[in-house]
């Protein structure tokens, strides 16, 4: 089998939010599409370890924010590389909530359109949930271009981290120079020493740990 035939599968790249109790809280998807119009319904799947993951289940709604080229690897590496869980991931940002109180980012050039959905149904498939939600409300933020998963990698040149549903492990190096990754953003470097700076979101050395 050739595992690197998933890599054809097209995908969007997305900030899932929810809300439950008073926290608010979001993670990285590309795992958002439409699967019914009449009604129209959104699925969207995560892991069962992430926090959104925990506040989808408990509140029972959630909103999908639609990424745009302009996204920057420092939202994303916030976003998809960190845990609501040690850090209060809206911080400093002007979020307009939902009708359900999820978090809508109206006012960023990052997000083209915001998706409002209640959960109908949801799948448990072993380490992902994938929840269903009926759409409720929708609306464009009249900014940027839908980025698409191979944008993402090719010219932001992002990474993928272990909990997303897409995740490939990168094979084995033959190099015996240590690997050092970058905790803002994912990127992984190889050589003797960290660089000082990461190519793709300009974090110096000390956002790097060794492999
Ligand atoms: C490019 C990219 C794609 C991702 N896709 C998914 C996904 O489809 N489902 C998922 O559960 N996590 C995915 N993730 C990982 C989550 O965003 C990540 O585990 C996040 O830190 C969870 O945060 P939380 O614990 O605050 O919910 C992806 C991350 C990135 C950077």
């Amino acid at each position: 089998m050739d595992i690197t035939a998933l890599f054809q599968l097209s995908y969007g790249l997305y900030l899932v939010t929810a809300s439950h109790e008073g926290k608010e809280n979001g993670c990285i998807i590309n795992t958002a599409c439409q699967v019914t119009n009449t009604p129209n319904q959104v699925a969207v799947t995560v892991n069962k370890d992430n926090l959104t993951c925990q506040l989808i289940e408990k509140s029972g709604h959630f909103a999908v924010n639609v990424l745009t080229e302009d996204a920057h690897m420092e939202f994303i590496g916030r976003m998809g590389f960190k845990s609501g869980r040690d850090i209060e991931k809206f911080a400093g940002m002007e979020v307009t909530p939902s009708l359900y109180g999820d978090p809508m980012l109206l006012t960023s050039r990052e997000v083209s359109a915001v998706l409002t959905c209640k959960v109908t149904g949801k799948l448990d498939v072993g380490t992902h949930i994938i929840f269903v939600g009926l759409l409720t409300d929708a609306v464009k933020t009249g900014f940027g271009t839908p980025m698409t998963y191979a944008y993402y990698h090719a010219v932001k040149k992002g990474a993928t981290p272990p909990k997303a549903s897409s995740f490939q492990a990168a094979p084995e190096t033959k190099s015996d120079l240590p690997q050092w990754r970058c905790t803002v953003c994912g990127h992984v470097h190889t050589g003797e020493n960290p660089p000082d700076e990461c190519p793709i979101c300009h974090q110096g050395k000390d956002k790097f740990v060794r492999v």
